[in-house]
């Protein structure tokens, strides 16, 4: 393998290119703060509120004998069962009917992405490793100034203004969206949360620090230029489209849930508009060309009583904000300020944002439902109707899906855009209940296989609100869509291994959810052991399910599923499964969080975890779908010490791979530093816009 790296380069307007470092390869360090499940204590802490040191926050009895019920009907007869639907026949993971032939898509040679699977990388190493013949570059790090270079990054002398105008830290969500001539583009992507002991000096004011960090939350918008397709892209400060949203940034509410009371506060009395938002995790590109971001733990934000449960079923406390930004911001304070007690509701929507427009006023889609928002992603069904798949990344909590109510206009005139812009305010909100088909006796949380050969069933999406009225009795269509998770527990919904990235294939259809892992499944006296769906009890390492909508119709309301991979190290952990394929001869894998898909429809993996369970450094690895290779998980590169690949990015025919580094020395500190990612510079140094400590950065893989 190689490890090559040039410096971040921005483009014709900034810096020249900077010397290049040689990386600081750290010491082997005994893992420090782990928690048994994933992440460092410290990302735990900052970037999810210490959720899964808290109890579990759903505590309905739903599902659970459902799934035993249904554990005695094969999927064929619960498939029988639903009508014209069931016309789809299911056999192995696959809807014979409708469903594309196995054999059309090619998994192994990978085009302009062939690659030989980098071998695992210790979880030590503050690097990022790409395969052979393969190099790498950021892009964007934090702290490149977007308008000005006037603006140009000094983590000595930050301020809260230049952060509103520079890349926001902790990337996640990642899209590039290419002009046909290739050589122009727009970047996009979200700033998900901030670690103030890696990024300013003890010294600083506390208040100017939480200034900083909420500065460099939400989502960031810079144009990109290449000489042409193929060739690695730098950044254009101060381009037409570059744009930065913070918390100062005004929303309007779409969608049924707007004007609502449960939304206002003294400083929208409306209910129609809020400032900012925050926590943006993962996301997705719609087809008409707009980005939707996940406000995610926002919980951790707010300090609220408690005392009701809709506020305990989504972690809001008193003992909430651990980032002091209520001291900078009444709002954040819902117990010494009442008048703001709704504020929470007004944060963990899906927010949609046009990256062609910086005048336009970014929304938040009630019609969606509020909850801990991964992300959202589109699929346009067979009839013209836009579907969003979500996840709500909590352990024990549940996957939906929206159905519009209009039908996608795919012309592409100004008017047709204008009218997709509109679909995600109005239509039916859906939550997923999972059967799995073998006896309950063989699921016995191990991981086992069944004797039917796989972990799979049939499904049903519940209509929670349709067309904004609410099918949940004794819920408004408001009360469903501000407090969608009771309104889910309510109908039995199901509760899966903390739901995250859920994505279409745009290949096949088919419907591909990361839960990343639930250490507490299983565990005696807190809730559900496992179920076929979740058939690991203590599931550290995280697995996928493979979703085929009956008929192949994105708008189906039954569902045939599979597991496609039980995630885990194979030479340590017998529980790994892997599609059938041989497990000795997979790239161990652990926490899969995104998932992407490149243009043959091959499965894309990255994982938010490793370092805490199987002891490696997080990564980003290709999985075919169809064909003998299908499940052979390879990987193709690792990201340093501490960090989390997110937003993966597959432009195969392009040649390129693209990843946002997040956290990446995430458990120093300030006088101790754990990465110097990407600069590679000497400890603390500052030149020529280079740092010598940790910077999130967009990564750019390509073969020269
Ligand atoms: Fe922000 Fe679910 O990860
Ligand atoms: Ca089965
Ligand atoms: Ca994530």
């Amino acid at each position: 393998m190689t490890m090559t790296h040039e410096p971040a380069r921005s483009d014709e307007t900034t810096s020249s290119a900077r010397p290049v470092a040689r990386r600081t390869m750290l010491p082997l360090l005994p893992m420090q703060g782990h928690t048994s499940g994933k992440r460092s204590a410290v990302t735990c802490h900052l970037k999810c509120a210490d959720a899964c040191f808290h109890p579990v926050p759903n505590t309905s009895d739903n599902g659970y004998f459902r799934d035993i019920v249904s554990a005695s009907m094969s999927r064929r007869t619960v498939l029988a069962g639903a009508g014209a639907a069931a016309a789809a026949i299911v056999i192995g993971g696959t809807v014979a009917g409708d469903a594309p032939p196995a054999a059309a898509i090619p998994g192994g040679n990978g085009g302009k992405l062939a690659f030989d699977p980098i071998a695992p990388v210790p979880a030590s190493v503050d690097d990022v490793v790409v395969p052979a013949g393969y190099e790498w570059r950021s892009i964007i790090r934090w702290g490149d100034p977007l308008f000005s270079d006037d603006d140009g990054f000094d983590p000595q002398n930050q301020s809260a203004e230049k952060q509103a105008r520079q890349f926001g830290y902790n990337n996640d969500y990642l899209d590039i969206i290419a002009e046909p001539n290739g050589t122009r583009g727009v970047l996009i992507a979200n700033f998900e949360y901030t670690n103030e002991s890696i990024m300013f000096p003890p010294e600083l004011d506390a208040a100017e620090r939480s200034r900083i960090a909420i500065a460099a939350h939400g989502i960031g918008v810079v144009e990109l230029t290449r000489s042409k397709k193929g060739e690695p892209w730098s950044y254009v400060v101060g381009a037409p489209r570059n744009r930065r949203v913070t918390m100062e940034t005004p929303f309007t509410f779409t969608g049924p849930a707007a004007g609502s009371d449960l939304l206002k506060t003294v400083e929208d009395p409306t209910g129609t508009t809020v400032r900012g938002t925050l926590n943006n995790c993962a996301g997705g590109t719609t087809p008409w060309g707009t980005v939707l971001s996940g406000e995610e733990n926002f919980n951790g934000y707010f300090r609220n009583p408690g005392a009701t449960p809709a506020e305990q079923r989504y972690g809001l406390n008193a003992n909430g904000d651990g980032r002091g930004w209520r001291d900078v911001d009444p709002r954040f304070d819902g117990i010494a300020n009442p008048e703001f007690r709704n504020e929470p509701n007004r944060f963990g929507w899906i927010v949609e944002i046009d990256p062609e427009d910086p005048t336009s006023t970014p929304v938040k889609h009630t019609a969606l439902g509020r909850f801990k928002h991964e992300g959202a992603n589109v699929n346009i069904a067979k009839s013209g109707h836009a579907v969003a798949y979500q996840g709500d990344d909590e352990r024990f909590d549940y996957l939906y899906k929206f159905v519009s109510k209009d039908r996608f206009d795919g012309s592409s005139s100004p008017a047709a855009r204008a009218h997709n812009k509109t679909l995600l305010t109005a239509g039916t909100l859906y939550v997923a209940q999972f059967s799995g088909d073998s006896p309950s006796g063989e699921i016995d949380g191990t991981g086992t296989v069944p004797s039917d050969g796989q972990f799979d069933g049939t499904g049903r999406w519940i209509a929670l609100v349709v067309d904004g009225v609410s099918r949940v009795p004794g819920f408004s269509a408001a009360e469903v869509l501000v407090n969608t998770r009771l309104a889910a527990d309510a109908v039995g919904a199901t509760k899966l291994d903390r739901p995250e990235d859920v994505e279409p294939n745009p290949r096949t259809g088919r419907v591909y959810v990361a839960c990343t892992n639930n250490t507490d499944r299983g565990v005696p006296g807190r809730k559900e052991g496992a179920t076929e769906v979740n058939p690991r009890n203590r599931n550290r390492d995280g697995h996928i399910i493979e979703i085929t909508e009956n008929g192949n119709d994105a708008a189906a309301t039954t569902f045939g599923w599979s597991i496609l991979i039980l995630a885990g190290d194979p030479a340590t952990n017998p529980s790994t499964y892997f599609a059938g394929f041989p497990a000795d001869k997979v790239s161990p894998i652990s926490c899969p969080d995104n998932v992407a898909f490149d243009s043959k429809g091959n499965l894309w993996i990255s994982t938010d975890g490793q370092p805490g369970t199987i002891g490696l450094c997080d990564g980003l690895f290709k999985v075919p779908l169809e064909g003998a290779e299908r499940g052979r998980v390879q990987q193709f590169l690792s990201v340093p010490q501490d960090g989390e690949t997110c937003g993966p990015l597959i432009h195969d025919q392009d040649g390129s791979v693209f990843v946002a580094v997040q956290h990446p020395g995430e458990n120093g500190s300030w006088a101790a530093q754990r990465s110097y990612f990407p600069d590679y510079v000497a400890p603390g140094a500052l030149a020529d816009g280079n740092w010598g400590g940790p910077r999130p950065a967009i990564v750019q893989v390509w073969k020269p």
